[in-house]
C-alpha cells in the first residue's frame, strides 16, 4: 500500500503513481523518455533538446528549442543574495549540502513562482530549476576551493557554461575542449530521468502535500546523494581506488560476497535492472573514447574493467542478476574530465533536473493525484492498558 496508488504493474512491484514520462523494462534493459531509446537520443538529441522532451512529452522544432535554450539562458543567474547565503557556509561543505540547501531556499527569492495553481508559474519555475542548478553548482565547487564565483557566460551553450563556471579562472582564459563539453552533454542525457528512482520518488511525494517545487527537488537531492543512488559514483571511485590494482579485484569480488563483511561493489545491482543498465553500456563505450581522445591512461579504468570482468563471470553476481549499472563508469569519465570527485553527485543532480521536475510538473495536473502516503506492517506491541510496574 504506498497510499498513493495501489496499481499492479503485473510485475509484482506496487506501482506508487501512472506517468508517461520515461519506461523501464529492467529485464531486457530497456529505457526510453518519452517513447525514444535512450541509445538513439545520447547520440542524435542534446540535453536541452531531451529535457524539453521530458518536460513537454515532444521533441522540439528547431524554433522551439531555441526559443526554450534561450529561456533557460535567460535564467541562469542567481540572485546575489543567494550567491553571499552560499558564501555562508565552511569552505569544506560539501557541494551536495550547499545545492541542497539552495535549492530549498530559493522559494525564499522566487516568489513569482509559487501560485502552484497558475500553470504559467508551475512551468516558470521548472526552467528556473533546470537554469539555475549549473550556476548553484558550479558556485559551490568554486566557493570550496576558494576561487571567485563566476557568473554565467549567456553567449555558451548550456553545458559549456557549466564548464565554464567551473573551470575559467580571472587569470588565463579557459581553453573549452569540444570532447569534454560533448562527453558531459551526454552524461547529463544519461543521467536526464529514470522513472520512479528513489530521489525522483522523493519529489513526487513531497510534490503531492503541495509544496513548492524548489521544496520539492530540494528533497530530491537530498535523497540522490546517499551512497545507494546517486552517491555511488563517488563511491565507485574511492572503491577502485582502494582496490588499487587489477591483482586486488578477485579478492574485493570475494569480500562483496561475504554477508558478514558490508562491503559492496559500488556501481553494481539494480532495483530494476536485471539486465545490464543500458545507460552503463553507452557510458562504458565513451570512457574509451574520451580517455582515448584525451590520452589520459587511467590505471583505476583497468581496474574496473577487471572488475567488470570478474563479477560477469561469477555465479554469486550471475545468480543474483547483478550488472555494472549507471554510476559505475562515470566517476572515471569525470575524473578524466578534472571534476573533483567530491562532485559527481552534483553532477548527477544536474543532469537529473528535467526529470524531477518533468515528473512535478505532471504530478500538478494528474486528476486522479493525491496526497502521498505509504502505509506500513505494524510490528510493534498489540493493544494494552496504562500501568507502570
Ligand atoms: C542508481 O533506482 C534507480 O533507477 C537508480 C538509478 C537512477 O538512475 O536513478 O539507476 C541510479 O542509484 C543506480 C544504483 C547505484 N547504487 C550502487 O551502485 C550501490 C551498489 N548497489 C547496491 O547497493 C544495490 O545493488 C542496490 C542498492 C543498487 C540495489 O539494492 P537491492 O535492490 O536491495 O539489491 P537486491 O535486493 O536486488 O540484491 C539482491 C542480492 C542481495 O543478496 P542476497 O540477499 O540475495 O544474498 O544481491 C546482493 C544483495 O546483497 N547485492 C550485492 C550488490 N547489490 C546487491 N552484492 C554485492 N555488491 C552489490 N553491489
Amino acid at each position: 500500500e504506498t497510499g498513493l496508488f495501489t496499481y499492479d504493474p503485473g510485475f509484482g512491484a506496487t506501482a506508487s503513481c501512472k506517468s508517461a514520462i520515461t519506461y523501464i523494462d529492467g529485464d531486457q534493459g530497456v529505457l526510453l523518455y518519452r517513447g525514444y531509446p535512450i541509445d538513439q537520443l545520447a547520440e542524435k538529441s542534446s540535453f536541452t533538446e531531451v529535457s524539453y522532451l521530458l518536460m513537454n512529452g515532444e521533441l522540439p522544432s528547431a524554433a522551439e528549442l531555441a526559443k526554450f535554450e534561450d529561456e533557460v539562458t535567460h535564467h541562469t543567474m542567481m540572485h546575489e543574495s543567494l550567491k553571499a547565503f552560499l558564501q555562508g557556509f565552511r569552505h569544506d561543505a560539501h557541494p551536495m549540502a550547499m545545492l541542497a540547501a539552495s535549492v530549498a531556499s530559493m522559494s525564499a527569492f522566487y516568489h513569482d513562482t509559487l501560485d502552484l495553481q497558475d500553470p504559467e508559474q508551475r512551468r516558470l519555475a521548472a526552467i528556473r530549476l533546470i537554469a539555475k542548478m549549473p550556476t548553484l553548482a558550479a558556485a559551490a565547487y568554486r566557493y570550496s576551493i576558494g576561487h571567485p564565483i563566476r557568473y554565467p557566460r549567456n553567449s555558451l551553450g548550456y553545458t559549456e557554461r557549466f564548464l565554464h563556471m567551473m573551470f575559467e579562472v580571472p587569470s588565463e582564459e579557459l581553453e573549452l575542449s569540444p570532447v569534454i563539453a560533448k562527453a558531459m552533454d551526454l552524461l547529463f542525457i544519461l543521467h536526464a530521468d529514470h522513472e520512479q528512482n528513489a530521489s525522483t520518488s522523493t519529489v513526487r511525494l513531497v510534490g503531492s502535500t503541495g509544496a513548492n517545487p524548489y521544496a520539492s527537488v530540494a528533497a530530491g537531492i537530498t535523497a540522490l546523494w546517499g551512497p545507494a543512488h546517486g552517491g555511488a559514483n563517488e563511491a565507485v571511485l574511492k572503491q577502485l581506488a582502494e582496490i588499487g590494482d587489477a591483482k586486488n579485484v578477485a579478492k574485493a569480488v570475494e569480500r562483496a560476497k561475504d554477508k558478514n563483511d558490508p562491503f559492496r561493489l559500488m556501481g553494481f545491482g539494480h532495483r530494476v535492472y536485471k539486465n545490464f543498465d543500458p545507460r552503463a553500456k553507452i557510458i562504458r563505450e565513451m570512457t574509451h573514447k574520451v580517455l582515448g581522445e584525451l590520452g589520459v591512461n587511467d590505471p583505476l579504468l583497468d581496474v574496473a574493467m577487471k572488475l567488470e570482468e570478474f563479477a560477469l563471470k561469477d555465479d554469486y553476481f550471475v545468480e543474483r542478476k547483478l550488472y555494472p549499472n549507471v554510476d559505475f563508469y562515470s566517476g572515471i569519465i569525470y575524473k578524466a574530465l578534472k571534476i573533483p570527485t567530491e562532485m559527481f553527485t552534483v553532477l548527477f543532480a544536474i543532469g537529473r533536473t528535467p526529470g524531477w521536475v518533468s515528473h512535478w510538473l505532471e504530478q500538478q495536473v494528474d486528476p486522479d493525484a493525491r496526497i502521498g502516503r505509504p502505509r506500513q506492517i505494524y510490528t510493534g506491541s498489540p493493544k494494552r492498558d496504562y500501568a507502570k510496574a
